[in-house]
């Protein structure tokens, strides 16, 4: 019955996990995968996230079934995380919602949702984009529309394109948007894009699908938010699909949410019996323990300032290291400056699929094949010789 496939390639990103894990040279810099790394070269678990563990295993008294949508109080204390306990959706009880395994089972949500709304809906997807972002969507069975986002020699946003693309829209369609810390471009929407992708989504009844894996490390928890409350208050649907991989470093927990703001809470109560359906059916439950671990960080106080904390910490490394990397740019004649501006842990730059295999061959530097670079991977003492390296390369 197996004879009749083929061997697929692997996902470029997870594979460049294996070539470094493989690499034997001593000195080696990963700036492949999305994950923070500390100035140790560590992902370390949070020690707030870490506490509430140690709470979970001496007051746990049973792992038995929680059901479809997961910790209800996870999920309750992280929309009020990202929408906030006063936002008019909340307040109104329009916010549906289920926990999910990570931020790609609330996406594979989203485009089930999505497609049980209008089974002729498309999605619009700016290119580049996290190269999961159209299998999900694909797999799901909708129509993916992709349009230019960011110019990588330019290192801008492509604005008027995204807007002219989103014209072509009908209504009930639904647009993917990086809510802050695009991946892989940290180039984001300004205010004023912002706003017309806004008014171009209220123009043609289109629905924001808006994935939030990366609020904390931009500018801050609040301000990485703003966009996504602000779109989710004044539009009368859209679905967030929320990722605590990165910002509770509860990467392989699989802990994350799809909330979904509807235009009433009769509607509310009907979506969520489709999430619910729908996960039955992916994955019955999703997994607990990184839940439990956040919903504990969440509800005490002392917690979760110390998570914050440690948040801030992160942000201002990465923050950090894009003015080093930008720095050390100048001095070499390299034009970094743009890593600088940008948000969060990506950034890509204009590297051929040759320079970036002459970085790992010659240089032991692995970045992704697209040229995106994770510059959460780095520490203060690689920028010199990354920078360097990349002089070398960047001919090629
Ligand atoms: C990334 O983009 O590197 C991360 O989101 C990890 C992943 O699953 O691809």
């Amino acid at each position: 019955m197996f004879k009749s496939l083929s061997p697929l390639p692997p996902d470029p990103l997870l594979a460049l996990i294996d070539l470094h894990r493989a690499d034997p040279r001593p000195r080696k810099v990963d700036l492949g995968v999305g994950v923070y790394r500390d100035e140790r070269g560590e992902t370390p678990v949070m020690q707030a996230v870490k506490k509430a563990e140690q709470r979970l295993w001496q007051e746990q008294r049973t792992k038995s079934y929680l059901g479809p949508g997961g910790d209800l109080a996870f999920f309750a204390r992280l929309r009020d995380l990202v929408l906030g306990a006063d936002h008019p959706a909340v307040v109104a009880g329009r916010v549906a919602g289920v926990q999910t395994p990570g931020g790609t089972g609330a996406l594979r949500l989203a485009a089930d949702l999505v497609r049980r709304s209008a089974s002729d809906a498309r999605i619009f997807v700016g290119t580049p984009s996290w190269p999961n972002h159209v299998p999900i969507m694909a797999t799901a069975g909708i129509d993916c529309r992709t349009h230019p986002y960011f110019d990588v020699a330019m290192q801008s946003v492509l604005v008027d394109v995204m807007v002219a693309a989103l014209g072509e829209g009908r209504a009930n369609d639904a647009v993917l948007l990086h809510g802050c810390c695009h991946n892989p471009a940290g180039a984001d929407l300004d205010a004023q894009g912002w706003a017309r992708v806004e008014k171009a989504l209220s123009a043609r009844g289109l629905v924001p699908v808006i994935d939030l894996a990366y609020h904390g490390l931009g500018d801050g928890l609040e301000q990485d938010l703003a966009p996504a409350r602000g779109i989710a208050a004044r539009l009368p649907r859209a679905i967030l699909c929320v990722s605590c991989s990165k910002n509770f470093a509860l990467y392989r927990d699989r802990v994350g949410a799809i909330l979904v703001v509807t235009e009433s809470a009769e509607e509310a109560r009907v979506v969520q019996s489709v999430l619910e359906s729908a996960a039955r059916v992916l994955w019955s439950m999703p997994p607990d323990h990184g839940a439990a671990a956040a919903r504990l960080v969440l509800e005490d106080e002392e917690l979760r300032a110390e998570w914050r904390a440690e948040l801030d910490t992160m942000r201002a490394r990465i923050a950090g290291l894009r003015q080093a990397l930008a720095a050390a740019g100048r001095a070499a004649g390299l034009k970094l400056d743009a890593i600088a501006r940008q948000k969060g842990m990506f950034s890509t730059l204009p590297l051929t699929p040759a320079a970036v295999e002459g970085l790992r061959r010659d240089h032991a530097i692995y970045a992704a094949p697209s040229g995106r670079i994770n510059v959460a991977g780095l520490t203060l003492e690689d920028v010199a010789p990354v920078v360097e390296a990349l002089g070398r390369c960047a001919g090629e």
